[in-house]
């Protein structure tokens, strides 16, 4: 029993009794219409079974983004101190009276210890309860809702809490939830049945192989000497798989030194996922993630994390689903590990539109990519696919680039976690020489407040802004993307054949590669890794990219925002030298 859940539930017994008392509800959280897309059903059975996550209000959450800026700043004397798990779990704990109202409200509801499943830090606690169990928790009414896509899922339009709980507990999910992380498809150009016979391979400016991107990025001869300490991580959600064998054959047409070490990717199941490995089953983000990345640091480790959830829901069979939003499953259980099991860079492909993501869940997961970047991984996201929105440009019809708080503001779509500060955000160039593509993912967070270190490169751009997009788009907001790499006629090996595809998701495990590259450089010189990269890629690092001056994503029926000297929101400061940015940290060895 972790230490966490054992005073959870000694507290719960003596505090039980005084929970009893006659306490007034009060909204602690409400959807002003139902979400774009979705329509009510029925109710589900009373007997259906949820999987509540709850966040608990963390004692002082400052102290964890006062550590991380710390360890990341290069200009700070703790600059690389990465922290362990049990240093990270005592700065997010919640106060213990925090602990003692929600253990004692849990217990008044008859929620037997079993179900209860605290992680180690104890400010995320799952709970299985039936709908008719959580229906009195929170005060509500669950709905089956159905998308039109033909998926359903089981939510409610707003939940309370007795109003002295409202300061302890963050968040309660799945409740108003609607987003669902999507990859940011890596479309397909086209399929290529027969062999293919590059004219020139070291030029990206037709088709785009690792060695392309190898001369294009200047990694050249570099040789990483793989240290046990140095792991690429690539995570996967909703049955997307990578394809041992599809791998295995791309690698021996691209990358023959891969292909005759036997090179491959190992594969770890979070929460029920599965990896499927037959030709039919394998995704094309999965596989150009593992290609991608693999191909670009060899012979430096990588894992494919393939996280299950949102399995097909029939709410007439009372059977339990997993439709949580999986970024919690799988974020609990890496920050699980101990430093060592960590990768230092971690990958991911996917975002949703953070209007659908609610601000008190988003705010949670945003945190959690803090706590890995606290512990030395660079944590890598692409942009998203639709330029500033939709990918409409002007003329186009577009009509999803508005707000769903009910007023229907016309608005750019930032995309979630691409937003988060504490992450990396990757868009796209495409050509030679390059330019920004135009699907590439940019813009400004409605949820999160501009960091520090990237206000300088922000406010240059500033009044490159059109004026009338000044309703359009929050202008004190996070920007991203933060770096790109090349996004567009990206080789894959799929099912048993090659296609090329193009979208942010071919950026992101390009760029992860590099800096998994970059990883090996300082820790064979005896350094920590570079861990949380935007202190450092704004403060020190962006003298060690291409600026990429050309190009604009439109979208939302506009323009876009267009790619200038400096940083821009389509291509953030630009492509890596790979050259230029292993001398830049020699120079701090
Ligand atoms: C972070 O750095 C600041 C300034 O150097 C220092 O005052 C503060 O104590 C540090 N925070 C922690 C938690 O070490
Ligand atoms: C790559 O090909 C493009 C288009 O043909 C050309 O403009 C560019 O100079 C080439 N780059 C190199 C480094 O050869
Ligand atoms: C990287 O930067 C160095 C130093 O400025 C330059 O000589 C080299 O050509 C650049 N490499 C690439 C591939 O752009
Ligand atoms: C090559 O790798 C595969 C999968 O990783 C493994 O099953 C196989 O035994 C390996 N073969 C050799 C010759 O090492
Ligand atoms: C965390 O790890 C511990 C021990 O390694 C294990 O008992 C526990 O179930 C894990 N928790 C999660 C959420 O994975
Ligand atoms: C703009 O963003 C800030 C945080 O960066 C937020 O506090 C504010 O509410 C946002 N405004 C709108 C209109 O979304
Ligand atoms: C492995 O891939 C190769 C090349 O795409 C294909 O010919 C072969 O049938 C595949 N094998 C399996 C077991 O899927």
């Amino acid at each position: 029993m972790t230490r966490s859940r054992h005073i959870l539930l000694v507290l719960a017994l003596v505090f039980a009794q005084s929970a009893t008392a006659l306490r007034p509800f009060l909204v602690k959280e409400s959807l002003p219409a139902i979400p774009r897309g979705w329509t009510a059903r029925d109710r589900p059975p009373a007997d259906h079974v949820l999987q509540l996550q709850l966040g608990l209000r963390q004692a002082d959450p400052n102290l964890l983004y006062d550590i991380l800026a710390n360890v990341s700043d290069p200009r700070h004397a703790q600059y690389g101190q990465h922290l362990q798990k049990a240093e990270v779990d005592d700065l997010v704990r919640p106060h213990r009276r925090t602990a003692e109202a929600a253990a004692a409200w849990l217990v008044h509801h008859g929620i037997p210890q079993t179900a209860i499943r605290p992680n180690s830090a104890g400010d995320w606690i799952s709970i299985e309860v039936p709908v008719r169990v959580a229906e009195s928790m929170l005060d509500t009414e669950y709905r089956v809702y159905d998308h039109e896509d033909g998926s359903a899922l089981v939510r409610c339009m707003s939940w309370s809490l007795p109003a002295d709980l409202h300061e302890h507990v963050e968040f309660i999910q799945p409740t108003t939830i609607f987003g669902r992380p999507k990859p940011h498809r890596s479309f397909v150009n086209s399929v290529i049945s027969r062999g293919i016979v590059l004219s020139n391979p070291t030029n990206c400016s037709e088709n785009v192989t690792p060695d392309c991107l190898r001369e294009l990025y200047g990694i050249g001869s570099y040789r990483p000497n793989p240290s046990s300490a140095n792991r690429l991580g690539i995570s996967g959600y909703l049955g997307s798989y990578a394809n041992i064998n599809d791998t295995k054959f791309f690698y021996q047409q691209f990358v023959p030194r891969a292909y005759e070490a036997n090179f491959s990717f190992a594969v770890e199941l979070v929460n029920d996922g599965l990896n499927g490995q037959s030709e039919a089953s394998a995704s094309l983000e999965g596989n150009l993630d593992v290609q991608y990345g693999g191909a670009m640091s060899f012979p430096i480790a990588n894992t494919y994390y393939s996280t299950g959830g949102s399995p097909p829901f029939d709410p007439s069979a009372g059977t339990p689903q997993n439709t949580n939003e999986p970024y919690g499953d799988f974020l609990s259980f890496i920050l699980n590990k101990t430093n060592d099991e960590l990768p230092t860079v971690l990958s991911t492909s996917y975002g949703d539109e953070e209007q659908t993501v609610p601000f008190s869940y988003a705010e949670r997961i945003c945190n959690l990519f803090a706590q890995l970047g606290a512990r030395g991984v660079s944590v890598v996201f692409s942009s998203g696919d639709g330029g500033v929105g939709d990918g409409q440009g002007p003329g186009q019809k577009s009509t999803s680039c508005i707000s769903n708080d009910g007023n229907a503001t016309p608005m750019f779509l930032p995309f979630f976690p691409a937003t988060c500060p504490f992450v990396t955000a990757v868009g796209s160039t495409a050509g030679v020489p390059e330019v920004a593509a135009g699907f590439s993912g940019g813009g400004f967070s409605n949820y999160f407040t501009r960091p520090y270190w990237q206000e300088g490169a922000v406010s240059a751009y500033a009044p490159h802004i059109p004026s009338s997009y000044a309703t359009w788009y929050n202008s004190s907001g996070r920007a991203y993307p933060d770096v790109s790499v090349q996004g567009n006629n990206f080789i894959i090996q799929q099912s048993g054949s090659l296609t090329t595809g193009y979208g942010t998701s071919c950026s992101a495990p390009t760029f992860s590669g590099i800096v998994a590259l970059l990883n090996d450089f300082l820790i064979a010189r005896g350094k920590a890794p570079l861990g949380f990269l935007n202190p450092w890629l704004y403060i020190v690092g962006t003298v060690g990219f291409n600026d990429i001056t050309t190009g604009s994503n439109p979208g939302c029926g506009t323009n876009g925002f267009s790619a200038i000297d400096g940083w821009d929101p389509i291509t953030g400061v630009g492509t890596p030298n790979f050259t230029k940015l292993m001398s830049l940290l020699s120079l701090s060895l």
